[in-house]
């Protein structure tokens, strides 16, 4: 076999970290050189694992020392924007940014910027973005398979808003085409433990979210939920429901002449609609992305997806702090300064 043409780094080694360096070996024409990880004990039980890769406890030393062509940022959100500007100014070429992209929108967009101005390539991984499943879906949706689509409707268990919100903000842009306009959000009282550490703040709550075209959503991610994601997409054709963790994807829409009937006529008549199997897994989708982010087409999880995920996030905690309003977007003026400590 031939050696691997590019170099890749990975910088923090905590569980998605592990996933990263794994969706790498997934890739044929790269290989991981280096790792940088804070904790010393966490990197030397990596590097005795890995013992061919070069570690590092300073990511200044690891930019310095190695030439990477694609470096994935696996840190907690506060240091994503400060890494991904220290990647750049190393001469990285491509950046895999984890989520949610930044503290602030200011420091997103600051991202953004540094790597237009630099041509370096950045995606976010919001890895449903190079899910052949997901691409599938978005296909038949766009299709009007299910018809014009009404409401989203998302539920996770015990979760942590901002941590899971961002890929389904996000995955709502994706699957509709349509931007958020505005969004209501309320957050729990009751706070859980942060499981990255008591430094992170990051509580459950609910969003509703008015999308362009007349579609709405609501995500419930609240503390008290003791239920795995479930996601409901309803049309004026048909619907969709998700449950990921059991695999579960069904597709049910009118069919032959009850496709003509108005939307209120012939209900119940909705028939299942096969998917293709895909064979995919996380760590395949996430070597999809890699592959995507190391040639030269377009990057279809980009900084601005980034962005307005994480603008939706932001509108929900001024929503909240403001009992609940709904919160228009674009954000502009001192909300962009606002800071978050998520993970
Ligand atoms: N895309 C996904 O589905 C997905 C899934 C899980 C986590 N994530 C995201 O990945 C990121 C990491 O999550 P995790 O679960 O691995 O968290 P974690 O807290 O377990 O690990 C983060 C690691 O980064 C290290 N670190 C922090 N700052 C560092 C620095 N400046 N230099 C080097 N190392 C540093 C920490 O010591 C820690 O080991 C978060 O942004 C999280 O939201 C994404």
């Amino acid at each position: 076999m031939s050696k691997p043409s590019k170099r890749a780094a990975i910088i923090g080694l905590g569980g998605q970290g592990q996933a990263h360096y794994a969706a790498y070996n997934g890739v044929e024409d790269v290989k991981v050189a280096a790792v940088c990880e804070i904790s010393t004990e966490r990197l030397v039980a990596f590097i005795d694992e890995n013992p061919d890769v070069r570690g590092y406890t300073n990511a200044d030393e690891l930019l310095e020392n190695e030439q990477c062509d694609i470096l994935s940022i696996v840190t907690n959100t506060p240091s994503h924007a400060d890494l991904t500007v220290a990647a750049v100014e190393a001469g990285v070429s491509a950046v895999l940014c984890e989520k949610p992209m930044a503290h602030s929108l200011t420091s997103a967009r600051q991202m953004i910027d540094i790597c237009t101005a630099k041509d370096v390539r950045l995606a976010i991984n919001h890895m449903r973005r190079w899910s052949p499943r997901y691409h599938q879906l978005r296909d038949m949706l766009k299709n009007g398979q299910i018809g014009e689509i009404g409401s989203l409707v998302y539920a996770s268990g015990g979760a942590l808003f901002a941590c899971i919100a961002t890929h389904i903000f996000d995955l709502m842009r994706m699957l509709t085409g349509r931007e958020i306009l505005c969004v209501s959000g309320r957050f729990d009282t009751f706070r859980r433990p942060n499981p990255r550490g008591a430094q992170f703040h990051d509580p459950g709550g609910h969003a509703l979210v008015q999308f362009e075209g007349d579609s709405r959503a609501f995500l419930d991610l609240s503390e008290n939920l003791g239920v795995p994601s479930w996601f409901d997409i309803h049309g004026s054709l048909g619907r969709v429901h998700i449950e990921e963790e059991r695999r579960i994807w069904q597709v049910f829409a009118r069919q032959a002449h009850d496709r003509e009937q108005p939307p209120w006529a012939a209900r119940n008549t909705n028939q299942p609609v096969e998917l293709a199997e895909t064979h995919e897994n996380w760590t395949t989708v996430l070597s999809a992305g890699i592959t995507e982010l190391l040639g030269d087409g377009p990057v279809n999880s980009s900084g601005e997806d980034g962005y307005a995920a994480l603008e939706a996030i932001v509108a929900a905690h001024i929503s909240h702090e403001n009992g609940g309003v709904p919160v228009a977007l674009p954000l502009t003026g001192d909300d962009l300064l606002r800071e978050f400590t998520f993970t």
